[in-house]
């Protein structure tokens, strides 16, 4: 009697409309808002990006200003916070503290979070986006026991994220154009991709009315396993594991074995059967960076190979299994200096902008409803109750 699409893993149950991001997957293209990923990683920096995810233009010169005006004004976060990461092993994966610290924030903000009022609405999405680059550093800083880092107004996102982790109070930190520049743009390839794992858990948390702050802890959460942001850290320890190109067939060999749980980290993707348009990008900044900081790390050798041989292989074609974002940014973050366990924390960082404007667009949207899948039930059918001494 129930009537019902099953489609377990939501393979073709399209849950809302959305102006925000197209992908079509045969082709490997990816628009925000009408504009390809490659045209916004070349030319725009990561506050246009933003300001296009969430009010659909880009912004003009005094829109611009405006608007990372209203980003740094929230840069800090409240200073009681500081008390809070303490509570936190040192040990901790920065991605648990993540969780925790930003689903804190709901309740510096439980109040003032009124979402059907679009002035709060929009301030939750500032705070957010300015709030990250600090939560994130911090989350690093705590790690390698160094003191946190104040936000520094006068620098742009990107710049200012790299302070916050790099930098150090004894010394003035000078900020690297190049790797502020390769920071921003990584950032700018992270910023959204429509209905993801962990953009419609946002939604699915937000649907219900909740507190923005515990929803974008609930997109973290998501985001955390190697089959999605995970995968950039499982990537460079895949490429550590494997450690030499003589042993790349022993792993594609694993990774077609159907008995062996292994696959190719940073191959495949859901919607793309092409490659990746942001791995493409990512690959061509790689070599930049890894060139321009004079790195010469094997590994990206070794990735290049790897690609090259997976890409010619039976497997890979027939199932259309291309490399995605992951597989080139470990490389440049490794390059740069980041532990491989900040990896998935600079993915929600960018990640932020996407799931804030998607959770705004659905409180938005008229037709909203809860979102409440259904099942198909493979249990028992009604039995009588059975007394203790019975079982
Ligand atoms: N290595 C080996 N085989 C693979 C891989 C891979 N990386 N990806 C998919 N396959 C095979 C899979 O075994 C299946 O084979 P069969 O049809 O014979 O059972 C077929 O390809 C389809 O895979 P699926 O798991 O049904 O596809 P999915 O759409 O459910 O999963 C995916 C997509 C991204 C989770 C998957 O490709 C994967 O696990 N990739 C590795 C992890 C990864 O790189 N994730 C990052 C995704 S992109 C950015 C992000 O979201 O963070």
């Amino acid at each position: 009697t129930e009537h019902f699409t099953f489609d377990p893993g939501f393979t073709s149950t399209g849950s809302c409309e959305s102006k925000i991001t197209y992908i079509d997957g045969d082709e490997g293209i990816l628009l925000h808002r009408g504009y390809r990923i490659e045209d916004l990683a070349e030319h725009s920096d990561f506050m246009d990006v933003s300001y296009l995810l969430l009010h659909g233009e880009l912004p003009s010169r005094s829109e611009k200003l405006a608007f990372e005006k209203a980003i740094t004004y929230h840069t800090m976060v409240h200073e009681q916070l500081n008390y809070f990461f303490r509570g936190f092993r040192r040990d901790a994966h920065p991605m648990a503290i993540m969780v925790g610290v930003v689903g804190a924030l709901s309740s510096f903000y439980h109040d003032s979070t009124d979402i059907g009022d679009p002035h709060q609405r929009m301030i939750a999405s500032h705070r957010l986006i300015a709030k990250m680059p600090t939560i994130a550093a911090w989350a690093y800083k705590y790690s390698v026991g160094q003191p946190f880092m104040y936000p520094r107004n006068s620098l742009n996102y990107a710049e200012n994220f790299l302070q916050m982790t790099f930098g150090v109070p004894a010394e003035e930190y000078k900020v690297s154009p190049t790797l502020a520049r390769a920071m921003d743009r990584i950032f700018i390839l992270h910023a959204d991709h429509e209905q993801n794992a962990s953009t419609s858990t946002v939604r699915i948390a937000g649907s219900s009315g909740a507190n923005p702050f515990a929803c974008i802890a609930a997109g973290i959460a998501s985001l955390w396993g190697p089959a999605h942001g995970g995968a950039n850290e499982a990537v460079l320890l895949m490429l550590q594991e494997i450690g030499h190109k003589d042993r790349i067939h022993e792993f594609i060999k694993r990774a077609k074995d159907k008995d062996d749980p292994f696959r190719l980290m940073g191959f495949g993707h859901r919607v793309y059967k092409n490659y990746d348009p942001r791995a493409k990008v990512m690959q061509k900044s790689c070599h930049e960076v890894l060139s321009e900081l004079g790195v010469d790390d094997p590994l990206l050798e070794l990735a290049m190979e790897l690609e090259k041989i997976a890409l010619e292989d039976d497997y890979f074609v027939s199932k259309k299994l291309f490399p995605n974002v992951d597989f080139y940014s470990g490389i440049i973050l490794k390059a740069m200096g980041f532990p491989t366990t900040m990896f998935t924390v600079l993915f929600a960082l960018a990640r932020t902008v996407g799931w804030v404007a998607q959770w705004k667009e659905m409180i938005e949207d008229p037709n909203q409803r809860i979102s409440r899948p259904r099942q198909l039930y493979t249990g028992y059918a009604e039995r009588p109750y059975k007394p203790i001494d019975k079982r």
